[in-house]
């Protein structure tokens, strides 16, 4: 498998993270995809045929690459006492709220099925959360042509992947919205902040790297492009689009203004969600015991969906969110329509200063003053655009500001016409 071969097929270097348990949408994917990146579904807690009818889904929307996210199983290891005391106090919860509780049981997800539906319906890129699979499922998969991009934490996890046969590796910083993508659920591994992460991880690993964690706005691509990323991977940014499936309370806690935490409350495994009632009160206690506490909220999770109520939902989202701006910031892409949108790059190089800058319509790529014109015009429709960081030339010695107030300081003879080309990520 040739290493960043889908990497090299995209026009921006976004890639939309996996979304389990409803955001994740063929809509939301074939909309990334069309837009120049790579669009991702879930089939985290999805039938191996909902998989299926999702992948027909996107290829009837798209022909661009897109790739599918599946949980590896992970081992039966659970302290029977801690889950038995949590057990009760969730069951004591369940009944304030009026309403029942799950199974907590473990399961697999039906991997195997959805291995099968995989090698038959060949999404360009199969990812993997929560370990690595054996050199053996790999292989199958890239007999299948697909690739594979294994979730890393640590840099002993990026070897073992590597090892494995991976053809890049989605290297998940603590910043990251919902579970850890770790290959084990124990305090203080896996928890490495994402620049800090990309740099330890490049050492020990020639694959690509997709960062992914906390990113939200062009500056933060930029960051992890610098950082030695080939692509960023963002979730919670896609969490409040329409093309989402994201609930409505999911939607207004986003806009809330409130924390994030890391919790095994709603899961019992660790995973960064906006805190609410349900989180503060369930936290400390919550044992490692996926997927078994899963089961055991389901009941409770759906009920406060149906009753639009924040306090007993598992909030995902990265810790960005703090930052949020409502409304339409500039240079972000937080709440950004991707429906009939052009993607705007801005490209923002090293030092502050302006170097490049292009707008991408479809596949061509206009200058300088056309993309700020761009920007200037699409702002109000389109919410904030897409900025990235790049290049840094020729040398010109204009600090980074509004797009139109640049523009005005550019000489026309500084620009050029010039095409994306994933290529100039590498040159950093
Ligand atoms: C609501 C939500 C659901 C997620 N579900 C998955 C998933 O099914 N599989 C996976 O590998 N990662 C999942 N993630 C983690 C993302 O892949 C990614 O690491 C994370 O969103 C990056 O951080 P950010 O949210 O700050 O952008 C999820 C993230 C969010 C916010």
């Amino acid at each position: 498998m040739g290493s960043g071969g889908v990497l090299d097929q995209l026009r921006v270097p976004v890639v939309q993270a996996p979304m389990a348990g409803g955001p994740s949408t063929p809509a939301l994917a074939a909309a990334v995809s069309e837009a120049g990146g790579l669009g991702f579904l879930a089939a985290g807690y999805r039938t191996a045929a909902a998989v299926h009818d999702d992948i027909v889904a996107v290829r009837a929307a798209t022909d661009r690459p897109f790739g599918v996210n599946v949980f590896v199983p992970t081992p039966d290891r659970v302290d029977r006492s801690l889950l038995a005391g949590y057990v009760e106090r969730v069951r004591r919860e369940a009944v304030t709220y009026r309403c029942a509780t799950g199974d907590a049981v473990w399961g697999d997800d039906g991997w195997e099925e959805k291995l099968a539906t995989l090698v038959v319906e060949r999404p360009p890129v199969v990812s993997v959360a929560f370990g690595c699979p054996g050199a053996e499922v790999i292989g199958r998969l890239h007999g299948a042509g697909i690739e594979v991009w294994v979730t890393v934490t640590e840099p002993a996890e990026a070897e073992a992947a590597t090892a494995a046969g991976a053809d890049a590796l989605v290297a998940q910083g603590i910043e990251a919205g919902a579970h850890r993508g770790a290959f084990s659920d124990v305090d203080g591994v896996g928890e490495i902040g994402l620049l800090t992460l990309l740099r330890l991880v490049a050492r020990v690993t020639d694959l690509p790297l997709i960062a992914s964690g906390g990113l939200c706005d062009g500056a933060g691509v930029a960051a992890v492009l610098v950082g030695g990323a080939r692509a960023a991977q963002l979730g919670t940014a896609f969490l409040d689009t329409p093309e989402a499936g994201t609930s409505a309370p999911h939607r207004a806690a986003l806009r809330g203004g409130r924390r994030t935490l890391l919790t095994r409350a709603f899961s019992g495994r660790r995973a960064r969600g906006i805190v609410n009632g349900f989180l503060a009160r369930n936290t400390a206690l919550a044992p490692a015991a996926y997927p078994h506490v899963v089961g055991l909220t389901a009941p409770l999770r759906s009920a406060a969906r149906e009753r639009d109520d924040p306090e007993m939902l598992n909030l995902w989202a990265g810790q960005t969110l703090c930052g949020r701006r409502s409304g339409t910031g500039e240079g972000g892409i937080c709440g950004a329509r991707w429906s009939g949108c052009e993607v705007l790059c801005v490209l923002r190089a090293r030092g502050g200063r302006v170097a490049r800058c292009c707008a991408i319509r479809g596949r061509a790529a206009v200058g300088l003053r056309g993309a700020l014109r761009s920007a200037d015009a699409w702002r109000p429709h389109t919410g904030p655009a897409l900025t990235l960081g790049l290049f840094h030339q020729p040398p010109v010695a204009t600090p980074i500001g509004r797009p139109s107030a640049v523009s005005k300081r550019r000489s026309p003879s500084a620009v050029r016409r010039i095409s994306y080309s994933p290529s100039w990520c590498r040159l950093w």
